[in-house]
Protein backbone atom coordinates (compact mmCIF):
# COMPACT_ATOMS: atom_id res chain seq x y z
CA UNK A 1 0.00 0.00 0.00
CA UNK A 2 1.58 3.27 -1.25
CA UNK A 3 1.29 5.84 2.49
CA UNK A 4 -1.06 7.98 1.93
CA UNK A 5 0.48 10.56 4.54
CA UNK A 6 4.40 10.79 5.40
CA UNK A 7 3.61 9.51 8.81
CA UNK A 8 1.92 6.12 10.02
CA UNK A 9 -1.55 5.50 10.43
CA UNK A 10 -0.97 4.56 13.72
CA UNK A 11 2.03 5.20 15.86
CA UNK A 12 2.54 2.88 19.03
CA UNK A 13 5.28 3.65 20.78
CA UNK A 14 5.84 1.64 23.93
CA UNK A 15 9.25 3.51 24.77
CA UNK A 16 7.12 7.09 25.28
CA UNK A 17 3.78 5.09 26.17
CA UNK A 18 2.33 6.73 23.19
CA UNK A 19 -0.59 5.14 21.06
CA UNK A 20 -1.73 7.94 17.84
CA UNK A 21 -3.96 7.51 15.42
CA UNK A 22 -4.47 9.15 12.08
CA UNK A 23 -7.10 11.32 11.01
CA UNK A 24 -6.56 9.97 7.65
CA UNK A 25 -8.16 6.53 9.53
CA UNK A 26 -11.86 8.77 9.90
CA UNK A 27 -11.75 10.47 6.55
CA UNK A 28 -9.87 9.00 3.68
CA UNK A 29 -11.62 7.88 1.04
CA UNK A 30 -9.43 5.53 0.14
CA UNK A 31 -8.74 3.82 3.37
CA UNK A 32 -12.25 3.74 3.50
CA UNK A 33 -11.98 1.21 0.34
CA UNK A 34 -8.98 -0.79 1.31
CA UNK A 35 -10.92 -1.83 4.64
CA UNK A 36 -13.67 -2.75 2.78
CA UNK A 37 -11.48 -5.24 1.00
CA UNK A 38 -9.03 -6.42 3.39
CA UNK A 39 -11.53 -6.01 6.41
CA UNK A 40 -14.92 -6.77 5.86
CA UNK A 41 -14.04 -8.84 2.50
CA UNK A 42 -11.81 -11.17 4.42
CA UNK A 43 -12.81 -10.85 7.91
CA UNK A 44 -16.05 -13.18 9.43
CA UNK A 45 -19.28 -10.98 10.18
CA UNK A 46 -21.68 -10.72 12.08
CA UNK A 47 -25.28 -11.04 10.80
CA UNK A 48 -27.97 -12.20 13.15
CA UNK A 49 -29.09 -14.41 15.83
CA UNK A 50 -30.93 -17.66 14.62
CA UNK A 51 -33.82 -16.64 16.69
CA UNK A 52 -34.82 -13.58 14.31
CA UNK A 53 -35.82 -16.35 12.02
CA UNK A 54 -37.31 -19.14 14.13
CA UNK A 55 -39.72 -20.71 11.61
CA UNK A 56 -39.56 -22.46 7.90
CA UNK A 57 -39.91 -19.08 5.28
CA UNK A 58 -38.78 -16.52 8.43
CA UNK A 59 -36.54 -14.06 7.01
CA UNK A 60 -34.64 -11.20 7.72
CA UNK A 61 -32.62 -8.69 4.92
CA UNK A 62 -29.41 -7.04 5.99
CA UNK A 63 -26.72 -4.72 4.67
CA UNK A 64 -23.07 -6.31 5.94
CA UNK A 65 -19.62 -4.77 4.38
CA UNK A 66 -21.24 -2.83 1.38
CA UNK A 67 -23.04 -5.74 0.27
CA UNK A 68 -26.91 -6.85 0.42
CA UNK A 69 -27.75 -10.18 2.15
CA UNK A 70 -30.93 -12.28 3.30
CA UNK A 71 -30.69 -14.79 5.46
CA UNK A 72 -33.43 -17.38 5.90
CA UNK A 73 -34.67 -20.36 7.55
CA UNK A 74 -35.48 -22.81 4.66
CA UNK A 75 -38.38 -25.36 4.46
CA UNK A 76 -36.35 -28.07 6.70
CA UNK A 77 -35.37 -25.55 9.14
CA UNK A 78 -31.55 -24.71 8.17
CA UNK A 79 -30.20 -21.36 8.19
CA UNK A 80 -29.63 -20.10 5.18
CA UNK A 81 -27.76 -16.82 3.79
CA UNK A 82 -27.97 -15.17 0.59
CA UNK A 83 -26.46 -12.36 -1.56
CA UNK A 84 -29.72 -10.18 -2.44
CA UNK A 85 -29.46 -9.88 -6.15
CA UNK A 86 -31.28 -12.11 -8.92
CA UNK A 87 -29.06 -14.02 -10.84
CA UNK A 88 -31.03 -12.85 -14.11
CA UNK A 89 -30.05 -9.16 -13.92
CA UNK A 90 -29.13 -7.82 -10.21
CA UNK A 91 -32.09 -6.95 -8.58
CA UNK A 92 -32.71 -7.07 -5.19
CA UNK A 93 -34.79 -10.46 -4.47
CA UNK A 94 -35.97 -9.63 -1.07
CA UNK A 95 -37.30 -6.22 -0.63
CA UNK A 96 -38.70 -6.22 2.84
CA UNK A 97 -36.54 -5.90 6.01
CA UNK A 98 -38.19 -9.17 7.35
CA UNK A 99 -41.34 -11.46 6.86
CA UNK A 100 -41.99 -15.34 6.03
CA UNK A 101 -42.39 -16.53 2.44
CA UNK A 102 -42.29 -19.47 1.15
CA UNK A 103 -40.60 -18.76 -1.76
CA UNK A 104 -39.04 -15.03 -3.17
CA UNK A 105 -39.97 -13.66 -6.56
CA UNK A 106 -38.11 -11.46 -8.05
CA UNK A 107 -40.32 -8.22 -8.76
CA UNK A 108 -38.22 -7.37 -12.11
CA UNK A 109 -38.92 -10.34 -14.63
CA UNK A 110 -40.44 -12.54 -11.51
CA UNK A 111 -37.84 -15.29 -11.35
CA UNK A 112 -38.66 -17.34 -8.48
CA UNK A 113 -36.40 -18.97 -5.80
CA UNK A 114 -37.38 -21.07 -3.36
CA UNK A 115 -35.68 -20.90 0.20
CA UNK A 116 -32.95 -23.24 -0.32
CA UNK A 117 -32.15 -20.65 -2.83
CA UNK A 118 -32.89 -22.64 -6.48
CA UNK A 119 -34.62 -21.39 -9.36
CA UNK A 120 -37.64 -22.89 -9.59
CA UNK A 121 -39.83 -20.45 -11.93
CA UNK A 122 -38.82 -18.75 -15.03
CA UNK A 123 -41.53 -17.22 -17.34
CA UNK A 124 -40.91 -17.52 -20.80
CA UNK A 125 -38.44 -20.48 -20.13
CA UNK A 126 -38.85 -22.08 -23.63
CA UNK A 127 -37.43 -18.66 -25.08
CA UNK A 128 -34.64 -19.42 -23.66
CA UNK A 129 -31.77 -21.41 -25.60
CA UNK A 130 -30.65 -24.77 -25.22
CA UNK A 131 -27.43 -23.44 -22.90
CA UNK A 132 -30.25 -22.12 -20.10
CA UNK A 133 -29.23 -24.11 -17.01
CA UNK A 134 -32.03 -23.58 -14.46
CA UNK A 135 -30.30 -25.64 -11.99
CA UNK A 136 -26.88 -23.42 -12.26
CA UNK A 137 -28.69 -20.27 -11.80
CA UNK A 138 -29.77 -20.46 -7.80
CA UNK A 139 -28.94 -17.42 -5.62
CA UNK A 140 -25.42 -17.62 -4.46
CA UNK A 141 -24.04 -17.89 -1.16
CA UNK A 142 -21.20 -16.27 1.21
CA UNK A 143 -19.67 -18.91 3.62
CA UNK A 144 -21.77 -18.97 6.85
CA UNK A 145 -21.04 -20.23 10.61
CA UNK A 146 -22.34 -19.75 13.59
CA UNK A 147 -22.07 -19.73 16.84
CA UNK A 148 -24.42 -20.31 19.90
CA UNK A 149 -27.12 -19.07 17.77
CA UNK A 150 -24.86 -15.96 16.43
CA UNK A 151 -24.61 -16.28 12.58
CA UNK A 152 -21.55 -15.04 10.75
CA UNK A 153 -20.85 -14.74 7.21
CA UNK A 154 -17.51 -14.41 4.97
CA UNK A 155 -17.19 -13.01 1.88
CA UNK A 156 -13.54 -14.76 1.29
CA UNK A 157 -12.68 -17.53 -1.20
CA UNK A 158 -10.44 -19.63 1.53
CA UNK A 159 -11.32 -17.94 5.42
CA UNK A 160 -9.73 -19.71 8.55
CA UNK A 161 -12.41 -21.91 10.38
CA UNK A 162 -15.18 -19.40 12.21
CA UNK A 163 -14.19 -20.96 15.39
CA UNK A 164 -10.46 -20.22 14.84
CA UNK A 165 -11.51 -16.45 13.93
CA UNK A 166 -13.85 -15.88 17.08
CA UNK A 167 -10.75 -17.20 19.54
CA UNK A 168 -11.69 -15.91 22.79
CA UNK A 169 -14.68 -14.28 21.94
CA UNK A 170 -15.67 -17.47 22.41
CA UNK A 171 -15.74 -17.03 26.32
CA UNK A 172 -17.50 -13.83 25.73
CA UNK A 173 -20.54 -14.93 23.59
CA UNK A 174 -20.69 -18.25 26.09
CA UNK A 175 -21.22 -15.64 28.68
CA UNK A 176 -23.86 -13.88 26.66
CA UNK A 177 -25.91 -16.98 26.32
CA UNK A 178 -25.58 -18.65 29.60
CA UNK A 179 -27.30 -16.01 30.84
CA UNK A 180 -30.53 -17.65 29.77
CA UNK A 181 -31.72 -21.05 30.84
CA UNK A 182 -33.72 -21.41 27.65
CA UNK A 183 -31.39 -19.74 25.58
CA UNK A 184 -31.17 -16.36 24.32
CA UNK A 185 -33.65 -14.65 21.52
CA UNK A 186 -33.69 -11.55 20.01
CA UNK A 187 -36.41 -9.31 21.28
CA UNK A 188 -38.97 -8.04 18.33
CA UNK A 189 -38.25 -4.44 17.11
CA UNK A 190 -34.94 -2.54 16.47
CA UNK A 191 -33.46 0.42 16.52
CA UNK A 192 -31.47 1.51 13.10
CA UNK A 193 -29.61 5.06 13.33
CA UNK A 194 -27.38 6.72 10.86
CA UNK A 195 -24.36 8.53 12.47
CA UNK A 196 -22.12 11.35 10.39
CA UNK A 197 -19.28 9.69 11.25
CA UNK A 198 -16.83 7.01 11.02
CA UNK A 199 -17.67 3.70 12.08
CA UNK A 200 -13.97 3.36 14.05
CA UNK A 201 -15.71 5.94 16.15
CA UNK A 202 -18.87 4.43 17.21
CA UNK A 203 -16.87 0.94 18.25
CA UNK A 204 -14.25 3.17 20.02
CA UNK A 205 -17.06 4.58 22.06
CA UNK A 206 -18.55 1.51 22.88
CA UNK A 207 -15.41 0.42 25.32
CA UNK A 208 -14.81 3.74 26.28
CA UNK A 209 -15.32 4.21 29.82
CA UNK A 210 -13.27 7.47 30.21
CA UNK A 211 -16.14 9.01 28.70
CA UNK A 212 -19.35 7.96 30.77
CA UNK A 213 -18.97 10.38 33.67
CA UNK A 214 -18.11 13.47 31.34
CA UNK A 215 -20.72 12.65 28.51
CA UNK A 216 -23.36 11.30 30.29
CA UNK A 217 -23.88 13.41 33.34
CA UNK A 218 -27.72 13.55 32.61
CA UNK A 219 -27.98 10.27 32.60
CA UNK A 220 -26.34 10.12 36.10
CA UNK A 221 -28.67 12.96 37.45
CA UNK A 222 -31.54 10.89 36.11
CA UNK A 223 -30.37 7.87 37.98
CA UNK A 224 -29.81 10.37 41.50
CA UNK A 225 -32.94 12.29 40.92
CA UNK A 226 -34.88 8.40 41.39
CA UNK A 227 -32.40 7.23 44.04
CA UNK A 228 -34.25 10.52 45.78
CA UNK A 229 -37.57 9.89 44.85
CA UNK A 230 -37.36 5.93 45.71
CA UNK A 231 -36.02 6.20 49.29
CA UNK A 232 -32.91 4.34 47.87
CA UNK A 233 -29.46 5.50 50.26
CA UNK A 234 -28.23 8.52 48.88
CA UNK A 235 -24.83 9.09 47.04
CA UNK A 236 -23.56 10.16 43.52
CA UNK A 237 -24.45 7.21 41.24
CA UNK A 238 -21.56 8.47 38.84
CA UNK A 239 -18.99 8.24 41.42
CA UNK A 240 -19.74 4.51 41.81
CA UNK A 241 -18.75 4.39 37.97
CA UNK A 242 -15.01 4.76 39.73
CA UNK A 243 -14.59 0.61 39.46
CA UNK A 244 -12.14 -1.88 38.81
CA UNK A 245 -11.99 -2.65 34.93
CA UNK A 246 -10.90 -5.74 33.32
CA UNK A 247 -9.50 -5.26 29.71
CA UNK A 248 -8.67 -8.78 27.68
CA UNK A 249 -7.59 -8.94 24.38
CA UNK A 250 -9.03 -12.26 23.03
CA UNK A 251 -7.16 -12.29 20.00
CA UNK A 252 -7.72 -11.22 16.17
CA UNK A 253 -8.95 -7.49 16.92
CA UNK A 254 -11.74 -8.92 19.74
CA UNK A 255 -11.58 -7.52 23.02
CA UNK A 256 -13.88 -7.37 26.23
CA UNK A 257 -14.25 -4.31 29.24
CA UNK A 258 -14.97 -6.13 32.03
CA UNK A 259 -16.40 -4.35 35.43
CA UNK A 260 -18.92 -4.97 38.27
CA UNK A 261 -22.58 -3.87 36.99
CA UNK A 262 -23.45 -1.26 38.28
CA UNK A 263 -26.37 -1.37 35.54
CA UNK A 264 -28.76 -3.93 37.91
CA UNK A 265 -27.82 -7.56 36.79
CA UNK A 266 -28.88 -10.06 36.26
CA UNK A 267 -32.17 -8.28 36.32
CA UNK A 268 -32.26 -5.12 34.17
CA UNK A 269 -33.25 -2.16 36.07
CA UNK A 270 -31.83 1.55 36.10
CA UNK A 271 -30.28 0.51 39.36
CA UNK A 272 -30.77 -2.74 41.55
CA UNK A 273 -30.68 -0.55 44.86
CA UNK A 274 -33.01 2.03 43.74
CA UNK A 275 -36.11 -0.23 42.69
CA UNK A 276 -37.19 -0.96 46.55
CA UNK A 277 -37.87 -4.56 48.06
CA UNK A 278 -39.80 -5.77 45.06
CA UNK A 279 -36.54 -5.65 42.43
CA UNK A 280 -33.83 -6.63 44.81
CA UNK A 281 -36.17 -10.24 45.27
CA UNK A 282 -36.50 -10.96 41.96
CA UNK A 283 -32.65 -9.79 41.47
CA UNK A 284 -31.92 -12.36 44.39
CA UNK A 285 -34.33 -15.03 43.01
CA UNK A 286 -32.73 -15.23 38.76
CA UNK A 287 -28.93 -14.94 40.41
CA UNK A 288 -29.18 -17.80 43.28
CA UNK A 289 -31.31 -20.10 40.04
CA UNK A 290 -28.47 -19.12 37.89
CA UNK A 291 -26.01 -19.55 40.52
CA UNK A 292 -26.95 -23.03 41.04
CA UNK A 293 -27.42 -23.46 37.16
CA UNK A 294 -23.26 -22.32 36.26
CA UNK A 295 -21.85 -22.43 39.58
CA UNK A 296 -20.16 -20.47 41.98
CA UNK A 297 -17.51 -18.80 39.68
CA UNK A 298 -19.26 -18.33 36.69
CA UNK A 299 -22.76 -17.72 38.18
CA UNK A 300 -20.95 -14.53 40.07
CA UNK A 301 -19.76 -13.26 36.42
CA UNK A 302 -22.80 -13.74 34.49
CA UNK A 303 -24.92 -12.18 37.10
CA UNK A 304 -22.33 -9.64 39.05
CA UNK A 305 -20.00 -8.18 35.85
CA UNK A 306 -20.87 -6.08 33.21
CA UNK A 307 -19.23 -6.19 29.82
CA UNK A 308 -18.40 -4.21 26.59
CA UNK A 309 -17.33 -6.59 23.84
CA UNK A 310 -16.28 -5.40 20.30
CA UNK A 311 -16.30 -7.94 18.02
CA UNK A 312 -13.53 -7.02 15.49
CA UNK A 313 -14.97 -5.70 12.92
CA UNK A 314 -18.74 -5.26 13.02
CA UNK A 315 -20.40 -6.59 16.00
CA UNK A 316 -20.56 -4.24 19.61
CA UNK A 317 -22.13 -6.13 22.40
CA UNK A 318 -22.72 -3.88 25.76
CA UNK A 319 -24.21 -6.56 28.19
CA UNK A 320 -24.48 -4.50 31.07
CA UNK A 321 -28.08 -3.52 32.61
CA UNK A 322 -29.41 -5.02 28.92
CA UNK A 323 -27.59 -6.70 26.72
CA UNK A 324 -27.55 -4.36 23.33
CA UNK A 325 -26.26 -5.41 20.54
CA UNK A 326 -25.28 -3.41 17.63
CA UNK A 327 -24.23 -4.22 14.04
CA UNK A 328 -22.17 -1.65 12.58
CA UNK A 329 -22.53 -0.73 9.00
CA UNK A 330 -20.17 2.08 7.11
CA UNK A 331 -21.56 3.61 4.55
CA UNK A 332 -18.69 6.18 4.12
CA UNK A 333 -16.04 7.68 5.50
CA UNK A 334 -17.97 9.85 7.63
CA UNK A 335 -21.35 8.22 7.61
CA UNK A 336 -22.52 4.59 9.44
CA UNK A 337 -25.59 2.93 9.95
CA UNK A 338 -26.35 1.04 13.25
CA UNK A 339 -28.62 -1.37 13.52
CA UNK A 340 -29.64 -2.43 17.03
CA UNK A 341 -31.35 -4.98 18.97
CA UNK A 342 -32.12 -6.35 22.48
CA UNK A 343 -31.27 -9.94 23.64
CA UNK A 344 -33.07 -11.66 26.46
CA UNK A 345 -33.43 -14.61 28.22
CA UNK A 346 -36.18 -16.84 26.50
CA UNK A 347 -37.96 -17.72 30.01
CA UNK A 348 -38.01 -14.06 31.03
CA UNK A 349 -41.49 -12.15 30.96
CA UNK A 350 -43.97 -10.27 32.80
CA UNK A 351 -42.47 -7.10 34.88
CA UNK A 352 -39.11 -8.77 34.61
CA UNK A 353 -39.05 -8.33 30.57
CA UNK A 354 -41.08 -5.29 30.01
CA UNK A 355 -41.17 -3.30 32.76
CA UNK A 356 -37.22 -3.32 34.19
CA UNK A 357 -35.62 -4.52 31.05
CA UNK A 358 -37.38 -2.36 28.42
CA UNK A 359 -37.46 0.70 30.72
CA UNK A 360 -33.86 0.52 31.37
CA UNK A 361 -32.94 0.05 27.57
CA UNK A 362 -35.18 3.07 26.40
CA UNK A 363 -33.90 5.03 28.90
CA UNK A 364 -30.30 4.93 28.09
CA UNK A 365 -29.42 3.20 24.83
CA UNK A 366 -32.94 4.06 22.97
CA UNK A 367 -33.60 7.31 20.41
CA UNK A 368 -34.91 9.26 22.55
CA UNK A 369 -32.38 7.61 25.29
CA UNK A 370 -30.31 9.42 28.14
CA UNK A 371 -27.13 8.05 26.71
CA UNK A 372 -26.80 7.23 23.15
CA UNK A 373 -27.99 10.03 21.95
CA UNK A 374 -25.25 11.49 23.61
CA UNK A 375 -22.93 9.30 22.29
CA UNK A 376 -24.00 10.02 18.81
CA UNK A 377 -23.46 13.52 19.31
CA UNK A 378 -20.28 13.51 20.76
CA UNK A 379 -18.76 10.84 17.64
CA UNK A 380 -20.21 13.44 15.14
CA UNK A 381 -18.61 15.86 17.04
CA UNK A 382 -15.45 14.22 16.79
CA UNK A 383 -16.25 13.78 12.90
CA UNK A 384 -16.67 17.09 12.35
CA UNK A 385 -13.77 18.45 14.12
CA UNK A 386 -11.29 16.94 12.26
CA UNK A 387 -12.77 18.67 9.43
CA UNK A 388 -10.03 21.54 10.99
CA UNK A 389 -7.00 19.98 9.52
CA UNK A 390 -4.17 20.91 11.44
CA UNK A 391 -3.86 18.37 14.07
CA UNK A 392 -3.01 14.84 12.53
CA UNK A 393 -3.17 12.48 15.07
CA UNK A 394 -5.88 11.10 17.69
CA UNK A 395 -4.11 10.39 20.98
CA UNK A 396 -5.48 7.55 22.84
CA UNK A 397 -2.59 6.44 25.18
CA UNK A 398 -4.46 6.62 28.43
CA UNK A 399 -3.21 3.81 30.74
CA UNK A 400 -0.45 2.47 28.13
CA UNK A 401 1.59 -0.47 29.75
CA UNK A 402 -0.28 0.61 33.49
CA UNK A 403 -1.11 -2.92 34.85
CA UNK A 404 -3.46 -1.60 37.09
CA UNK A 405 -7.39 -2.10 37.11
CA UNK A 406 -7.95 1.98 35.90
CA UNK A 407 -9.56 3.28 33.58
CA UNK A 408 -7.76 2.92 30.27
CA UNK A 409 -8.17 3.24 26.54
CA UNK A 410 -6.24 -0.11 25.88
CA UNK A 411 -9.43 -2.11 24.63
CA UNK A 412 -9.54 1.10 21.48
CA UNK A 413 -5.80 0.22 21.37
CA UNK A 414 -6.33 -3.74 20.86
CA UNK A 415 -8.75 -2.70 18.14
CA UNK A 416 -6.21 -0.30 16.02
CA UNK A 417 -3.87 -2.79 16.25
CA UNK A 418 -5.56 -5.24 14.25
CA UNK A 419 -6.97 -2.92 12.02
CA UNK A 420 -3.34 -1.52 11.22
CA UNK A 421 -1.78 -4.90 10.96
CA UNK A 422 -5.09 -5.79 8.12
CA UNK A 423 -5.75 -2.45 6.39
CA UNK A 424 -1.92 -2.86 5.28
CA UNK A 425 -2.60 -6.64 4.21
CA UNK A 426 -0.72 -7.89 6.95
CA UNK A 427 -1.25 -10.89 8.55
CA UNK A 428 -2.97 -10.29 11.93
CA UNK A 429 -0.21 -9.29 14.99
CA UNK A 430 -0.05 -12.42 17.20
CA UNK A 431 -0.16 -10.30 20.63
CA UNK A 432 -3.11 -6.59 20.69
CA UNK A 433 -2.02 -5.71 24.67
CA UNK A 434 0.06 -3.03 24.90
CA UNK A 435 3.82 -4.08 24.93
CA UNK A 436 5.97 -3.11 27.64
CA UNK A 437 9.18 -1.74 26.69
CA UNK A 438 12.21 -2.99 27.83
CA UNK A 439 13.94 -0.64 30.32
FE1 LIG B 1 -34.76 -10.54 -11.46
FE2 LIG B 1 -34.99 -10.05 -14.00
S1 LIG B 1 -33.72 -9.05 -12.60
S2 LIG B 1 -36.10 -11.48 -12.86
Amino acid sequence: MKPLSNNPLVLDDPERGIFKVHRLAFTSQEIFDLEREYIFGQCWLYLGHESEIPSPGDYVRRWIGGRPLFMVRDEDGQIRVFYNTCTHRGALVCRRDKGNAKVFQCFYHAWTFDTKGRLIGVPKEERFGPGFAKEELGLRSPRVGTYRGFVFVNFSTNPPPLEAYLAGAKEVLDLVADQAEEGMVVLEGSHRYAIRANWKLMVENSVDSYHLVPTHQTYFEFLDYLAQTRGAPQGKTGKKLERPERVVALGNGHVVLEAPAVGGRPVADYHPLLGGEEIRREIEEVKARTLARLGEERGRRVTEMGRNFIYFPNLIIVDTRATNLRIVEPIAPGETAILQFQLVPKEEFGTLRFERRMHSYLSFFGPGGLATPDDVEAVESCQAGFAAGEVEYNDLSLGYAKEDSGVTELPMRVFWRQWHALIQGKPAPTSWEDPIAAR
